[in-house]
């Protein structure tokens, strides 16, 4: 078994702030996140950006506008941060973030508001947020989608057994459906297994687009 896990990336936790001082992360930004619908008769088509509910600068909310282009502001662009130390299938395992003059991932020595996803205890669909501390690994793929990359699939579990660690389980999973996060809104989500239990979820490709 190998242990290679691209969660000791980022010093977010206390542990590893020796670490993070001294990496040096690779960034590519900004660029845009367009969200496409998956089905054939999906009407989502446009772009993501991110807003603050007044006074409170974390968590950072991620909700989902129409539109043919991406919109010229700050709150539309997006980063990908990287050490270089982790691939899958050939693809750079990293981190993706925005706001990045934001302090919010102190105690580390990082910028920029990272996303992770919220789960709820009563449904399969997760809520994408910014600065919440957390952060879950992301990648893109030679056609520019990003995916999670999972290291172990629990489904394949066997008692007393170890699971094998895995490069390749690269997960799709990005959904635009109607949250109360922040406000009640179209809002970049993640199903987790199975059908969405919330009926207004549509699946998209999240794909990165320049700016
Ligand atoms: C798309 O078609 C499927 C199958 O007919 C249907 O279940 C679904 O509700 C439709 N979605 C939209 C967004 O119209
Ligand atoms: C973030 O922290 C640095 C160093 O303490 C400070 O110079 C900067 O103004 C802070 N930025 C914001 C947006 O608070
Ligand atoms: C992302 O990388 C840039 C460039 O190395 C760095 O300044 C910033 O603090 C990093 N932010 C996070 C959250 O990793």
């Amino acid at each position: 078994m190998q242990f290679r896990f691209p969660t000791f990336l980022l010093g977010l936790g206390a542990a590893s702030t020796a670490f993070a001082q001294v990496t040096e992360l690779y960034q590519e930004g900004p660029f845009a996140l367009r969200v496409k619908g998956q089905a054939s008769n999906s009407s989502i088509d446009g772009y993501l950006s991110w807003y603050n509910l007044e006074g409170l600068p974390a968590p950072t909310f991620i909700s989902y506008t129409a539109g043919s282009y991406p919109i010229v502001d700050p709150k539309y662009e997006w980063y990908f941060n990287y050490t270089g130390f982790v691939q899958y299938r050939g693809n750079e395992v990293g981190i993706l973030l925005a706001n990045p003059g934001a302090n919010t991932t102190t105690p580390s020595p990082y910028h920029g508001q990272v996303i992770n996803l919220e789960y709820q205890t009563n449904s399969n669909v997760a809520i994408a947020l910014l600065g919440s501390g957390g952060y879950m690994d992301i990648g893109f793929d030679g056609d520019e989608k990003a995916f999670n990359a999972g290291q172990f699939d629990d489904s394949t579990y066997v008692p007393g057994e170890d699971p094998e660690y895995s490069e390749d389980l690269a997960y799709y999973h990005w959904a635009i459906c109607w949250q109360f996060s922040g406000k009640y809104k179209p809002t970049l989500s993640w199903v987790t297994s199975g059908p969405a239990h919330n009926p207004t979820c549509e699946l998209v490709d999240l794909l990165r687009v320049e700016l």
